[in-house]
């Protein structure tokens, strides 16, 4: 993975010392509070309704050992000894003391990590695949092309002040798109076109929120060079016509809505022509120079364990299980990969205590060369496991808590920290996650049901992503009183779409029984082997409302 420079440990320095500055000025009264707020915001630091809240930013989703020790200790030190994984490769400190801020930010510095961009109007964290490099369907490693996005885009002083946030995110499989990156600002799919080249196929103006879309296409092929240029177009266009008079309208889907994707595609062509050439175009060598920070690890030669694993799944029924669900396979012969569940039931989605990330930290040193990746769906990720060392991890993990075989089941669950934490909240989604959970305990009957993605959210701002689960839970406040909406067959993948409003809302204590009685009709009608969302699309949404609202 990337590994700074004295150039970036430089910067890294000067903007803690910086915020330091304005930081200890806003609590002199030396600045007052809107001078203080895009700077905070730039810096990762939101106020919240009962404290605070950091957001750093973990570039592609990953983390060195040093690095999630590093959090531990920051979260026990200056929190209350958890951190939160969220939907977009970030880690979120719920509890910080503003005065504290700059202490955690210095900390972070010293292992190379930072919360640049992470809030405000600006190009925010770009994310990916968490199984790029590894896996081996993918047209490329996507994560050298975040890297470049993430260096051209920091700090980058044109697109500091856009008219909203900005969310770019890359992917790079042929099958799967673990990115969601339909529902992104823009989104990028790497592809080979007719002779072989690689490139990319840009989606611009998807996004969740109050407006949901899927972003369409708005170039099929952009060579890989020409990517930074083509970017600074695209957000040139958006910086010059987005709306600032109107908050709910200034993301850039309300712009390409407005003038359709070919009037807006037209425009970006006009600015490009302008700087394709320009300095900022990409060179091989370039490339090569970023591809060179994510070399392979070190891969040892491994025996072939097909037998003894055979042996092992056959004698282990639970053991078994977790292959099937919470592996996957490695392009490297004897390799695997493992992601690590967090949704065991109680624990609310996404929460990772000091004493976890420790545990985390330990079991990536010694079975996965020290690093993880964070996961859209608030998992973690061991990208390299040894075949032959899988028993003897899943043995270390259970009783962690992080071997649930429940990954890409309806109790693995996406969920918004909601009105527990949220400022922004009409009402808590972690309870509401955690009685589904519990309904549906039995994990044949899970396996059953088959992959099944339940997104929640506390508010229509979406960051559980509820529009684009197969089912999507919302909370809403009617007359001061929390209910939840369901929408059904969203989709954030390859086929993305935006779910459909079911009816009226239900009160929390009847949710479990009401997603109860939406796989049973799934069930009553699936043909074998079919899918969730399949069914779905088969038979419409008349068979769930005349069910739900008997
Ligand atoms: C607790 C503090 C948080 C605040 C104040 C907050 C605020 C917001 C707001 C205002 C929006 C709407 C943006 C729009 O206008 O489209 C939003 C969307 C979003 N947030 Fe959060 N959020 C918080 C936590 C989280 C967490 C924990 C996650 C991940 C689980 C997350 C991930 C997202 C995502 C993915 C969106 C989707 C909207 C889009 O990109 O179009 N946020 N958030
Ligand atoms: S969806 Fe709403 S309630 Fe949930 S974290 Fe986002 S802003 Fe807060």
């Amino acid at each position: 993975m990337y590994v700074y420079d004295e150039h970036d440990r430089q910067i890294a320095a000067e903007r803690v010392a910086q915020f330091r500055d304005q930081t200890e000025r806003a609590l002199a009264g030396e600045l007052r509070e809107d001078e203080f707020l895009p700077l905070r915001l730039q810096n990762g630091l939101y106020v919240q309704r009962l404290a605070p809240m950091l957001r750093i930013a973990v570039p592609y989703g990953m983390l060195r050992s040093a690095q999630l020790r590093r959090l531990a200790r920051i979260t026990r030190d200056y929190d209350k000894g958890y951190a939160h994984f969220t939907t977009r490769q970030n880690v979120q400190l719920n509890w910080p003391a503003i005065e504290d801020v700059p202490d955690i930010l210095a900390e972070l510095a010293e292992v190379e990590m930072h919360a640049n961009q992470t809030s405000g109007n600006c190009i925010r964290n770009t994310t990916t695949d968490q199984f790029s490099g590894v896996q081996a369907d993918e047209i490329t490693d996507p994560r050298p092309y975040c890297e470049i996005i993430r260096q051209w885009s920091t700090f980058h002083p044109e697109f500091a002040f856009l008219p909203r946030k900005f969310k770019v995110a890359v992917n790079a499989s042929e099958h799967t798109d673990r990115a969601a990156i339909q529902v992104h600002d823009i989104g990028l799919q790497m592809v080979r076109n007719d002779q072989g080249e690689l490139g990319f196929r840009v989606h611009v103006g998807g996004g969740l929120g109050r407006t949901p879309m899927v972003g369409p296409v708005i170039r099929e092929f952009l060579p890989e060079l020409d990517l930074l240029t083509y970017l600074e177009a695209v957000l040139r266009v958006y910086n010059r016509y987005g709306r600032r008079d109107n908050k709910f309208k200034a993301r850039i889907k309300i712009l390409v809505k407005a003038l359709t994707p070919e009037g807006f595609a037209a425009k970006v062509e006009e600015e490009w022509s302008h700087i394709k050439d320009s300095p900022t175009r990409l060179t091989e060598e370039a490339i090569r120079q970023f591809k060179g920070y994510f070399t392979e690890p070190d891969y040892q030669q491994v025996p072939d364990v097909t037998d003894t694993l055979a042996t092992q799944r056959f004698e282990n029924r639970e053991f078994d299980q977790w292959i099937t669900h919470n592996v996957d396979s490695h392009k490297h012969p004897g390799y695997a990969i493992v992601t690590l569940t967090m949704k065991k039931t109680g624990t609310p989605p996404g929460d990772v205590s000091d004493r976890q990330l420790e545990q985390i930290a330990e079991v990536a040193d010694r079975y996965s060369f020290g690093e993880v990746r964070v996961t859209h769906q608030q998992n973690v990720v061991l990208a390299d496991v040894r075949k032959d060392e899988l028993f003897e991890l899943w043995q270390t993990i259970t009783p962690m808590g992080f071997a649930t075989a429940n990954l890409n089941t309806l109790t693995d669950v996406i969920c918004c920290p909601g009105g527990d934490y949220c400022a922004l909240a009409n009402a808590k989604s972690i309870p509401v996650a955690e009685a589904i959970q519990r309904q549906f305990d039995d994990l044949d009957f899970l396996y059953d049901i088959g992959n099944i993605d339940l997104n929640i959210s506390g508010c229509m701002n979406a960051c559980g992503h509820h529009h684009v689960g197969n089912i999507g839970v919302l909370g809403v406040d009617k007359k001061g009183q929390e209910f939840y909406q369901i929408s059904l067959g969203g989709s954030s993948h390859h086929d993305a779409a935006i779910g459909k409003i079911l009816g009226p809302s239900f009160a929390r204590d009847d949710m479990p029984e009401v997603i109860q009685k939406i796989i049973n009709v799934y069930v009553d009608h699936r043909t074998e082997e079919e899918p969730f969302l399949d069914t779905y699309r088969r038979i419409g949404i008349e068979p769930f409302k005349e069910r739900v609202y008997a």
